[in-house]
């Protein structure tokens, strides 16, 4: 891992390979190690950035409300400080997908492609902001482990439960060494979060979404619908997925990621 400071604050990333910038960006509560097996097959074709987010993993985290505003500048100074000048593929899993439609209203000229992976452009309910608000102060009193239980079974398709139990077994992980400081700023930020869906029409650039077959957070109809307001956009769905498709099914995500960036112009 290597480590920068940008926009104020210390981001741990993996930088491998060589070809088209391509920059990987996680989800929520987990860090870049959600991409490490898809990793040397993509850096084969493309030069791979894969940062820990703010308050993610190794790097550096803030108190109170992180945006997916910020998490987009962070990104976008990152990309400033590496001297990364080229357009990038920016893909966006999930919470890496609202950042990644910041990263596209703020950051228009850095970007190349978009792939939104298991990802919403609708904001959240009342409801559902509520939720994280709470969750965001529980995780701060309990630990992050108590997101372990409520989450691993809506992120993983049961058959990918059932037979690969080594891929929820490193998620428990991940999640339960989190930064409950950055956990619970993020969840803040995502109850705030913008609605894009108006948006989805404005999308200028070259767009490719992912979901898996089984994704009960965003699920294939929803992402559907973003596909046919996106001009252009195509969705892949990926079979015996659930919510973590990259990490389920890495060979079919790599390879309708390398086939995208391939063509891109
Ligand atoms: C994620 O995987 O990043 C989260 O499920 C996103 C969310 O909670 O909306």
């Amino acid at each position: 891992m290597n480590t920068i400071t940008a926009n104020g604050i210390d981001l741990s990333y993996v930088d491998s390979g060589a070809g088209r910038p391509l920059l990987l960006v996680h989800g929520f509560p987990v860090d870049h190690s959600i991409w490490a097996s898809q990793i040397p097959a993509l850096a084969r074709q493309c030069r791979v950035i894969a940062p820990d987010l703010r308050g993610f993993g190794q790097s550096g985290a803030s108190n109170g409300i992180v945006t997916m505003e910020m998490l987009a500048d962070d990104l976008a100074a990152m990309l400033e400080e590496l001297g990364i000048t080229e357009p990038v593929v920016l893909c966006g899993w999930s919470m890496g997908g609202y950042v990644a439609f910041q990263f596209w209203k703020r950051h228009r000229a850095r970007l190349r492609g978009l792939i939104l992976c298991d990802t919403r452009a609708g904001a959240d309910t009342p409801e559902t902001a509520a939720a994280r608000r709470q969750t965001a102060e529980r995780v701060v009193h309990e630990g992050a482990a108590m997101l372990v239980e409520s989450m691993l079974p809506r992120l993983l398709a049961p058959a990918t439960l059932g037979n690969h139990p080594h891929l929820a077994q490193s998620l428990r992980r991940v999640i339960s060494a989190g930064n409950v400081r950055g956990i619970a700023a993020a969840s803040r930020g995502m109850a705030q979060r913008a609605d894009f869906v108006s948006m989805l029409p404005d999308i200028d650039c070259p767009t490719l979404l992912i979901v898996g077959s089984e994704d009960v957070i965003s699920t294939p109809a929803e992402m559907a619908a973003m596909a046919g307001a996106i001009p252009g956009a195509r969705l892949v769905e990926i079979a015996g997925a659930g919510h973590a498709s990259p990490l389920e099914q890495p060979e079919e995500v790599v390879a309708t990621i390398l086939q995208f960036v391939a063509n891109l112009p």
